[in-house]
């Protein structure tokens, strides 16, 4: 249902005196991030005001619901300084909260408000919550204002589309302290999340107390250094630190009085280097093993063939699922390379002891991993617990009662559910809140990435569907070292993310969230978050018209704002052009624009448009791209628009294992000298440089003679970059050209995980 939205109370108010005290009423709104599922507000009504002498009333017996009552109090005293008083009867106006088990479920609640006061339901206590949740957020901001704050009359009925709502943090890669994981949970709570996945161990870190294996955190939770870049470089400062078991106790509770269960992870049997350097006899060769200070994915692993392993793997979670009460226990899963399992003589004759046979899906290893996960999905589900993991499991096919984290693509989620079992979507496309590549979409956009992320895939039957739980976004630390960065990368995506776990697509649309969203930052402002700014920056969208071969640019910011811009890479300000419609653009470009609100410019923001000989002209690929990296099956080649670093913005075509070969149709006869090729790598990623460039000419687009080729070097270390590729020669004269950017065949060995076939990836081909 749409809200319906009767506005007029407050400036009928006010011109007709309706208020009780000459003090002005400054009004809130009930749509809130996350939208609400129905809501009525009625502008005409007379809302109910809070005043020094507004109470909450709540069941004195009931200690969830006081807490909830008090929580309540908190936040009306953070956004209008007044405190109500929480109490078991009141014959004043009041807000009144109770549990009514007949609504929707648990989490559902319902708000009723008039100008004599605020009931609010909930199909249980985190209902309640939930509710209060709402309320705060309908709240007027007036501690600077002098006015009284109120919250609209009106109805809300609400309820979670999603049963699991998560968030995951890793202080593994960097260790975060108790009362800053406390803060991370208010954030969590102020979004409705209701599952914190505290990702507790890591190669570079192991950050929970076992009694039983003391050495994991005396040796695994410290590290010398740190990575900063991939050059490498390094910080020099140590990183150590662990939770006991009682303060891990501690946020378990803390984050149950905000109805948030917490999930520990203890990610197995790859990701185990810190634990390997405690006790080097659980691993394939014995050692020695460090405590690693790089980033990446390490072939050093949990020895799946020693059964001293398993009974590690066990006894550690006997101790986490004393200390985390939670259904769910995650036991990782992930990136567990199968390269020392393949020449461990345990890890062999485990296979042959147990019949394992490569299957055209599984390999032997992988399977031997699933029954590494089996083995100890037993244990958990013996104290009435069930296994997550991250989705590799399907590889070695899935433990039984297994619910699965999808983050390698959404597709993952597809098959997961076809097979009858929970799933939860963090795709790292989108829910990665972390990634590098992905945090360089700046503006709105970045917000939109989020936003526009839907979980249920429509291939999915009804049925099916069920099986799609919920979604989370994670946040990875190994470039993450303090608040800061954590607060910039999370807020306020955080909200879109909020939207996607809590709202009904029907009620989710991005230009109403962006109105909401001010309200919110209000909130955020207040607490003092480090959210990330560059929304108010301008946000640049071309779109290409090949009919008309131009580049239509559009412009949009948050907010109401004026833009202005300049087209030859000088510094727009106020009396630079205004944007009023989409900008044609039919050259070489260097656009750069601003947003100006009252008298202040935003940062700028900028993208350089390309045009050549080739622009807009037909273009056939030889070989088909990646299906993840197709950018409208080569189309964005010669559009004139380059891609980010993130890869899978939509720009890039991606090939693997073949050439990137391109032949565009130039019309007619033409002359030209150069041709460029525009190119990104991430050798972390299997992008590779191109091994060359050739250039081919022809007359009928059939028969095509080289007229230049040039051998490329390979990386001699691991290579993060855009980077443009050209070869010049004598003019010549050709209505078809072929351009070919080289796979790399011969891959240097960089990592420890060699791929077997490399990327070669391109945006835009130029000639000239
Ligand atoms: C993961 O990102 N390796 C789960
Ligand atoms: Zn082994």
């Amino acid at each position: 249902m749409k809200n319906i939205l009767v506005s007029g109370w407050t400036a009928a108010a006010l011109l007709c005196g309706v208020m009780v005290s000459c003090t002005p009423v400054a009004v809130g709104d009930l749509n809130v991030i996350p939208q609400p599922l129905h809501v009525v507000q009625d502008r005409e009504a007379q809302p109910f005001v809070i005043t020094p002498s507004t109470k909450i009333v709540c069941a004195a017996d009931n200690a969830k619901l006081v807490r909830t009552a008090q929580f309540l109090s908190s936040y009306v005293k953070e956004v209008t300084g007044l405190e109500p008083e929480v109490v078991a009867r009141a014959d004043v106006r009041a807000i009144r909260l109770a549990v009514d088990s007949t609504l929707a479920n648990r989490e559902a609640y319902r708000l009723r408000i008039d100008a004599d006061g605020v009931e609010l339901s909930g199909g249980s206590e985190s209902g309640v919550f939930y509710g209060v949740q709402t309320l705060f957020k309908s709240l007027p901001v007036t501690l600077d204002t002098g006015e009284r704050p109120a919250l609209p009359a009106g109805e809300v009925s609400d309820s979670p589309r999603f049963a699991y709502r998560g968030f995951m943090l890793d202080v593994g890669r960097h260790f975060f302290s108790v009362d800053y994981v406390k803060q991370v949970i208010d954030m969590l709570a102020l979004h409705n999340i209701n599952h914190f996945h505290w990702h507790l161990t890591e190669d570079q870190g192991w950050r929970i107390e076992i009694l039983k294996y003391p050495r994991l955190t005396e040796v695994g939770s410290v590290r010398p250094r740190s990575m900063t870049s991939w050059k490498p470089e390094y910080d020099n400062v140590e990183c150590r630190g662990y939770y006991t078991q009682e303060q891990a106790r501690e946020i378990v509770d803390y984050a149950a009085e905000r109805f948030i269960t917490v999930i520990p992870e203890i990610d197995l049997p790859g990701h185990m280097m810190a634990a390997l350097a405690s006790y080097p006899e659980l691993g394939c060769t014995g050692g020695p093993y460090e405590v690693p200070c790089e980033w990446g994915v390490f072939k050093e692993v949990l020895c799946g063939g020693n059964d001293k392993a398993l009974q590690f793997a066990r006894d550690v979670l006997e101790e986490v699922m004393d200390i985390f009460p939670s259904e769910y226990i995650h036991i990782g899963g992930d990136e567990c390379p199968k390269e020392r399992w393949k020449a461990c003589p345990k890890c062999q004759a485990k296979i042959r002891r147990l019949g394992l046979k490569a299957t055209p899906d599984h390999s032997r290893e992988e399977q031997l991993q699933r029954y590494f996960m089996s083995e100890v999905a037993h244990t958990i589900a013996a104290r009435g617990r069930k296994m997550l993991g991250w989705d590799e499991m399907l590889h070695g096919g899935l433990p039984e009662n297994s619910t699965v984290m999808a983050w390698t693509r959404p597709d993952a989620a597809v098959s997961v559910a076809r097979l009858r079992h929970n799933c939860i979507l963090a795709p790292y496309q989108y829910f990665y809140f972390s990634n590098p590549h992905f945090n360089k979409i700046k503006g709105l956009k970045s917000l939109q990435r989020v936003y526009e992320f839907e979980p249920v895939s429509e291939q999915l039957t009804p049925e099916e569907q069920s099986h799609i739980i919920g979604a989370q976004a994670c946040l990875w630390t190994e470039w993450t070292a303090d608040s800061l960065k954590v607060e910039w990368q999370i807020l306020p995506r955080m909200s879109s993310l909020a939207e996607v776990q809590w709202s009904t697509p029907e009620n989710r649309d991005f230009d109403s969230y962006v109105e909401r969203l001010p309200a919110l930052l209000e909130i955020y402002n207040r607490r003092g978050y480090d959210f990330r700014k560059d929304i108010y920056d301008v946000m640049i969208q071309p779109e290409a018209d090949t009919v008309g071969g131009v580049l239509r640019v559009g412009l949009s910011t948050f907010g109401k704002a004026d833009i202005r811009y300049t087209l030859d890479g000088s510094q727009p300000d106020g009396g630079s052009l205004r944007y009023t419609a989409p900008i044609a653009i039919d050259r070489a470009t260097d656009l750069k624009a601003v947003a100006v609100r009252d008298g202040r410019r935003s940062e700028v923001s900028e993208e350089r448009f390309a045009r050549h000989l080739a622009s807009f002209r037909p273009l056939s690929l030889t070989h088909a791209p990646h299906k993840d990296y197709r950018a409208q099956l080569g189309r964005t080649l010669t559009d004139g628009c380059f891609g980010t670093s993130n890869y899978r913005d939509g720009r890039w075509v991606g090939c693997r294992g073949t050439d990137l070969q391109a032949v565009v149709d130039l019309g007619e006869k033409t002359r030209f000298s150069k041709v460029w090729v525009s190119t990104l790598i991430n050798t972390n990623d299997d992008i590779f440089p191109a091994a060359g460039l050739v250039v081919e000419t022809s007359d009928d687009g059939l028969r095509f003679t080289e007229v230049a080729r040039k051998p490329l070097p390979a990386p001699a270390s691991v290579t993060v970059e855009l980077r443009r590729e050209e070869v010049t020669f004598p003019t010549v004269s050709a209505r078809y050209v072929r351009i070919t950017a080289q796979v790399m065949n011969d891959i240097p060995d960089l990592k420890t995980v060699k791929p077997e076939k490399a990327f070669v990836f391109a945006d835009e081909v130029g000639v000239e």
